[in-house]
């Protein structure tokens, strides 16, 4: 790839894979410096079980052997919900990919998370692009936890932007919000990387075209898979785009420089609401002036980013 180099990152990975979670996976691997350590996967998209064959999938497009392990299959605290067919029905397109060379480890992706942390204090990058259940639990397990991260990098939630399940709710957090109201109250560094940012991230009919004209091989595997996701984001929108979630999120983790504007905001997450299940409640006051109530134990929130620049990396990723 031609973007600069950037300091080394080991991540690990927890992804309901996903159209647009094997596009972040495609990103990460073909980054300079970074090492995605193992992935662990969460019903969201598809249930964990097709995330994990979808993310192997992905793997072997990529010929990687990252480890992949199965993790949550329902939300800590609710019922089971349907599955979207926003990305297919298998989560990948419909494609008719042959099935992953490699099964998962067998290892519990909460199991996998605890150990690799333990095992690594202090280096390893957290990035979670499905509902937060995974790591919910592994904060219930482990106390300890937050302080053995180096940060985590969230794609979800909807600051000031409409949500995309109900009105303001974002799929992610809205899947399993008590794990998110978890995962944004402990000690360590969050990261939010809600709809504001990444409804603006596209890949528009220009890109589009120039993926299936290539005959890069992890083009092909993209133009294969991006068709349902593509018709659905197009009608959504009324010209051709497709939405480049969780890609942006990976981005941002990749090369920070990609903030152009953030903000240090408490968010909160409503468990109970009537119309409101799954919100994402960031107290904007603090944004007002310092007479207001400034925050206590803040989010990162990117509220701008290099959209051009981010929209390049991804080309590079699929093309070069
Ligand atoms: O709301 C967008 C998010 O929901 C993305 O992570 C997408 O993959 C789905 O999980
Ligand atoms: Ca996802």
């Amino acid at each position: 790839m031609s973007a600069k180099p950037t300091l080394p990152k080991a991540i690990l990975m927890d992804v309901d894979t996903g159209v647009d979670d094997a596009l972040a996976i495609i990103l990460a691997h073909r980054w300079p410096g970074a090492q995605i350590v193992a992935i662990g996967t969460v019903t969201g998209n598809v249930s964990a079980a097709q995330a994990a064959t979808n993310t192997l999938k992905t793997l072997d497009a990529l010929g990687a052997d990252t480890p992949v392990a199965v993790g949550a299959s329902q939300a800590l605290a609710r019922a089971p919900f349907p599955p979207s067919a926003i990305h297919g029905v298998d989560g990948l397109g419909d494609a008719g990919l042959p099935a992953p060379a490699r099964a998962p480890t067998g290892e519990h992706a909460v199991d996998q998370l605890l150990r690799l942390v333990h095992k690594r204090p202090g280096e390893l990058s957290l990035f979670a692009s499905g509902p937060l259940t995974n790591l919910g639990l592994a904060l219930q397990r482990d106390p300890e936890l937050p302080g053995l991260v180096k940060e985590v990098m969230v794609m979800g939630g909807a600051i000031v932007a409409a949500g995309n399940v109900t009105p303001v709710a974002e799929a992610n957090i809205y899947h399993d919000p008590e794990a998110a109201a978890l995962v944004f109250a402990a000690d360590w560094p969050v990261t939010l990387v809600a709809l504001d940012v990444t409804m603006r991230a596209l890949l528009r009919s220009e890109e589009l075209a120039r993926l299936r004209a290539s005959e890069r091989p992890l083009a092909r595997f993209v133009t294969r898979i991006l068709p349902p996701y593509v018709a659905v984001y197009s009608q959504r929108f009324g010209f051709e785009a497709v939405t480049m979630h969780d890609p942006l999120a990976m981005a941002l983790l990749l090369d920070p420089s990609l903030t152009l504007e953030r903000a240090a905001l408490d968010m909160r997450v409503e468990t109970s609401g009537e119309m409101t299940v799954g919100m994402t409640v960031a107290d904007r006051r603090a944004l007002i002036g310092p007479g207001f109530d400034q925050p206590t134990h803040p989010l990162d929130i990117p509220l701008e980013v290099d959209t051009p620049r981010f929209i390049a990396m991804v080309m590079d990723a699929l093309l070069e």
